[in-house]
């Protein structure tokens, strides 16, 4: 076991890759805290986590707002008396050409991709640090932190500020024993897209991807959890592509 005796703290984990890494978490002996904007996904996922034989509960938070943030972390203390782990993982993907975004739609994508990951890292390490505990914290960046596709400008712009906060978190917190990693994911299948539902598209995106499928959630999980145990001691302010080798790929191949 991995994780044994130890806490974590996964934003977004009502659904898709947040609920596959509290399921992996969970196996390896960790305790979780589930924290989603949607309640009864949120709820779910600590049915499923239960039914494995695993330990967590659910918070109902919005985390792009410091307020939901702040009560997030005391229900965590409260649940299980501290934390280990952290894994800013809640996010959301729209589309739009660039020419097309509305203020609105740029400012709530700033605000749950990234903004979100400050509130929640700060208050993580405030209590860490508070507490001379080590602490380790993975973000859910993209490939999109490095490569641009049509239709998302807002969400790259987001992915990419998330790989220079990661930099910035680790150097800042080495000093600490807190490291601070993200992982990039290719095409995973989750809720975050319409794409996903339909196996036409599925396909056509198969056959451009190297591995020749979509990750599934475990996927990023497996890569998630190595970077929150004692294996990442030595690791920080990396980015890590879990993407079946799409971005190793020359263009046009
Ligand atoms: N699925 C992919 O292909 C893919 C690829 C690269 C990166 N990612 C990233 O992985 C992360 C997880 O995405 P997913 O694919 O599992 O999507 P998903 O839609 O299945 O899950 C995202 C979860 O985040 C929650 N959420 C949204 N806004 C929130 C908020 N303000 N506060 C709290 N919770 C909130 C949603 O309710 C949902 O349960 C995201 O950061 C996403 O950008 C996903």
């Amino acid at each position: 076991m991995r994780l044994e005796g130890k806490v974590a703290i996964v934003t977004g984990a009502g659904s898709g890759i947040g609920r596959g890494v509290s399921l992996r978490f969970a196996e390896e002996g960790a305790s979780i805290v589930v924290a989603d904007i949607d309640g009864p996904r949120a709820a779910e996922t600590v049915a499923l986590v239960g039914e494995a034989g695993g330990n967590a509960v659910a918070v109902t938070a919005d985390v792009s707002k410091g307020v939901d943030v702040k009560r997030l972390f005391s229900e965590a203390l409260s649940a299980f008396g501290g934390f280990d782990i952290l894994v800013n993982n809640a996010g959301i993907l729209t589309w739009a050409p660039l020419l097309e975004i509305t203020e609105e739609m740029w400012d709530r994508m700033l605000e749950v991709n990234l903004k979100s990951m400050f509130l929640c890292t700060q208050e993580a390490a405030r209590y860490w640090v508070r507490e001379k505990r080590k602490g380790r914290i993975v973000n859910l960046g993209s490939v999109n932190s490095d490569y641009a596709i049509p239709g998302n400008a807002h969400y790259s712009a987001a992915k990419g500020a998330v790989k220079m906060f990661t930099r910035a978190a680790a150097v800042e917190l080495a000093p600490y024993r807190i490291n601070v990693n993200a992982v990039g994911p290719g095409g995973t299948q989750t809720n975050i897209t319409e794409a996903f539902q339909d196996p036409e598209q599925v396909a056509a995106m198969e056959k451009n991807l190297p591995w020749g499928r979509i990750a599934q959630p475990r996927d990023i999980a497996n890569v998630i959890l190595m970077l929150a145990s004692d294996d990442a001691e030595y690791v920080s302010g990396q980015l890590v592509f879990v993407d079946g080798g799409l971005t190793s790929k020359m263009p046009g191949t």
